[in-house]
């Protein structure tokens, strides 16, 4: 990865911050159970690492970012809920620091489509998990991506996040790639299902809208759009009010579908 296509302005840890492991992780939790140890790598703002934690307890988990700076993030949500069984540590997903057959579970979150090699990562998230553990993934697929009305800027917005998320290295249309990616790194016992999120009532639209229309303009995604010259300042500002328009709109709706991996070790 060049560059992680979201950065992390307010604006991004407002979408980021919503996850739950509810939302984002129900495929995983029949596997959980007190006292396991588990890795979360690309933890982020942790909201997610958190629910993993609570439920985990007294086991404990490990959460990663690539940088100390991502990693403030997740500490200051352990330190708001006063999350006690979690560590921290700085950590690649294609290079991480541990012994073979160190946790029971590891688990990425709307990783794989940000890093360079996905395939290297899940060999490494594999190597570090104990035989008979799981290796649980879950990305969004862009391409994928269903939303009513049927407005031409979102379909710019789109293309542009697209373009500027594969010149960072990444591969935004992650969803569907991700049981070739784990059959790629050796995995031949793995379950693959999909999920989705829907924002469809005016609370949700607002939100999701909101956010989206300051992203487009604040974000690293904005900056990045513009210095490679994806976009001119008028795209960002169309397709900024299109959001408004869609989040103000009654019949507005969008669906998000979601690859999901259990991979067993
Ligand atoms: C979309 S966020 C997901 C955060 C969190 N898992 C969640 O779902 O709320 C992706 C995260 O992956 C991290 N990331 C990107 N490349 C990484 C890498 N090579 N190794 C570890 N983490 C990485 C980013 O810093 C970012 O916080």
């Amino acid at each position: 990865m060049k560059r992680y296509t979201h950065g992390h302005h307010e604006s991004v840890l407002t979408s980021h911050r919503w996850r739950t492991a509810e939302n984002s992780a129900a495929y995983l939790l029949p596997y959980l159970r007190p006292g396991m140890s588990l890795l979360d790598v690309g933890a982020g703002p942790g909201t997610i690492t958190m629910d993993l934690a609570d439920l985990v307890a007294p086991g404990t988990v490990t959460a990663t970012e690539y940088n100390a700076g991502a990693l403030e993030l997740t500490r200051a949500e352990a330190a708001r809920r006063g999350t006690a069984n979690v560590e921290f540590a700085v950590a690649d997903v294609h290079a991480l620091a541990y012994a073979d057959d160190t946790f029971d579970v590891t688990h990425a979150h709307q990783v794989l489509q940000h890093v360079a090699d996905p395939v290297q990562a899940l060999r490494e998230l594999r190597r570090v998990t104990k035989p008979g553990g799981i290796v649980a993934v879950r990305d969004s697929d862009y391409a994928g991506f269903i939303w009513y009305p049927e407005l031409s800027e979102l379909d710019e917005w789109l293309a542009l996040y697209q373009k500027v998320a594969r010149g960072n290295g990444g591969e935004p249309d992650a969803g569907r790639r991700l049981l070739s990616w784990a059959h790629a790194a050796g995995f031949t016992d793995v379950r693959a299902t999909a999920s989705v999120w829907c924002f469809a009532n005016e609370a949700d639209r607002a939100w999701w809208g909101g956010m989206w229309a300051e992203r487009i303009l604040k974000s690293e995604m904005a900056t990045t759009a513009l210095e490679t010259g994806a976009a001119v300042p008028a795209d960002l500002d169309r397709i900024s009010a299109a959001w408004q328009r869609w989040a103000a709109e009654s019949d507005g709706w969008f669906l998000i579908p979601h690859g999901e991996l259990i991979c067993v070790v």
